[in-house]
């Protein structure tokens, strides 16, 4: 099939490159001409595991093209994908102007039927303003459908998910149109759902929010342990191991973080405002979120007492591990904030460290974990890289001042440190814990 992609952020990137693996003709577009231009010499703006590989092979096998000219875009495709950002404006409402611009652009371009899909993540009932756009934009009252068919893949593991998705969300309103999206993606072999545009929409941000649930609510449970003596991992466990509950999600640490999560439960929670509905719940899940990290260093200061002039070591500043995206990553506000209390922070990630040191100042950055200890008052696990689970604490604890860990991620056993000599505290864990 021809298709073109509107938009080569993340989500752009990785369905353009994946439907071009499966075969099929794919233009990415994107008004940002350096971006493309760079796409066109095979560099990739981010870091994503196998997108690179996957970007150079279907350029060379003539199935894969960058432009910023959507009039050859929209004339080449059959199907056109919308996948432009959606970001939080101060009120939480998603900001759709580029929606906006790019249904008003293809409308203008449209020279046959189209198929105009959205899968950037965007509030229930777009897919109304989207056809309304078209419509009022369009030439000879040419013929043109419009479906969403949302995302769900995530960062790091991004070309996996798209390539074994748990479902496909198809949202669409005529025969034609459910068909050519069933057909593009028959490949898979994957379980569809095929819905109307508002429920596909709704699923979306349904289900980030409930993911994001999750998290704060397992992060609640982590204070309780804490109050108690009970283990939060222990309690996940066991709570997981329940089918109807499943063991996904249910890490307590710093709180949910990225470009997704935050923005999606704010959005939820507007469009639920403007809907009528007072979405308390979010409301709360948001809240347990901000919590989580004022909790994370209050540990830091009953364990260093004065912040001031102390050397504080951070492992991690990625939102998640095998991505260098830094977009709200918990690590930011811990470290900002104990840089305003005088703290010398120096920090290691290894992906993140490129974007971090235009977001964050005054830190040093050090090219790997021990650098980063050498000398250090304690030492924060921020994002749960797997290099991290492999260091040498015995000789960590001779390279820092004092041994102290506090572990934002629970990725280490704390029996261990106290057999090695060191203070370890996570989120929600019980040092006195014996299996
Ligand atoms: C999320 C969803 O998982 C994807 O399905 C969705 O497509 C994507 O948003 C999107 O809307 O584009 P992503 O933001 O890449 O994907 O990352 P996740 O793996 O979901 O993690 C989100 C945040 O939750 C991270 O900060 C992570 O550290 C945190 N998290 C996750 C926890 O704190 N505890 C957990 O148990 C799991």
């Amino acid at each position: 099939m021809n298709i073109s992609i509107v938009g080569s952020g993340y989500v752009g990137l990785v369905t353009g490159v994946c439907l071009a693996e499966l075969g099929n003709q794919v233009i990415c577009l994107d008004n940002n001409k350096k971006k493309i231009e760079n796409l066109k010499k095979g560099q990739v703006p981010i870091f994503e595991p196998g997108l690179h590989e996957l970007i150079v092979a279907n350029v060379k096998k003539k199935r894969l093209k960058f432009t910023s000219d959507v009039k050859l875009a929209v004339k080449s495709s059959e199907i056109i994908f919308i996948a432009v950002g959606t970001p939080s404006m101060p009120n939480g409402e998603a900001d759709l102007i580029g929606i906006e611009n790019v249904a008003r652009n293809i409308a203008k371009n449209m020279d046959g039927y189209r198929l105009i899909v959205e899968k950037s993540t965007v509030p229930v009932q777009t897919g109304e303003w989207v056809k309304h756009t078209i419509s009022n934009n369009v030439k000879n009252k040419i013929k043109f459908d419009v479906a969403s068919n949302p995302e769900f893949l995530r960062e790091g593991q991004a070309i996996s998910d798209f390539m074994h998705p748990d479902r496909i969300v198809i949202g669409v309103e005529s025969e034609k149109a459910k068909n050519l999206l069933v057909n593009l993606y028959k490949p898979l072999g994957a379980q569809l759902v095929i819905t109307d545009i508002k429920s596909a929409e709704l699923i979306k941000h349904a289900s980030n929010s409930f993911l994001a649930t999750k998290i704060s609510f397992i992060n609640a449970i982590s204070r309780i342990c804490e109050k108690t003596g009970a283990d939060v991992v222990e309690v996940a466990r066991g709570m997981g191991l329940d089918r109807r509950i499943g063991p996904g999600f249910l890490n307590a640490g710093l709180g949910y973080g990225g470009s997704c999560f935050p923005k999606d439960v704010d959005a939820f929670i507007t469009i639920s405002e403007k809907l009528g509905y007072n979405f308390e719940l979010l409301k709360v899940v948001k809240k347990i979120n901000d919590q989580q990290k004022d909790f994370f260093l209050q540990k830091i200061k009953n364990n260093l007492w004065i912040i001031k002039d102390k050397t504080v070591g951070v492992l991690g500043i990625s939102f998640k591990p095998n991505t260098d995206d830094i977009r709200n990553a918990p690590s930011l506000e811990v470290i900002r904030s104990l840089q305003s209390e005088g703290a010398k922070i120096k920090a290691y990630d290894p992906r993140g460290a490129l974007k971090a040191k235009d977001a964050l100042k005054g830190i040093t950055f050090c090219t790997d974990s021990y650098a980063v200890c050498k000398k250090a008052d304690c030492l924060l696990i921020l994002t749960e890289w797997d290099e991290f689970k492999e260091l040498d604490f015995s000789k960590i604890k001779k390279l820092m001042r004092h041994p102290l860990i506090i572990d934002g991620r629970n990725i280490y056993d704390p029996l261990k440190f106290e057999k090695i000599g060191f203070k370890y505290i996570g989120i929600g864990r019980s040092a006195n814990f014996k299996r």
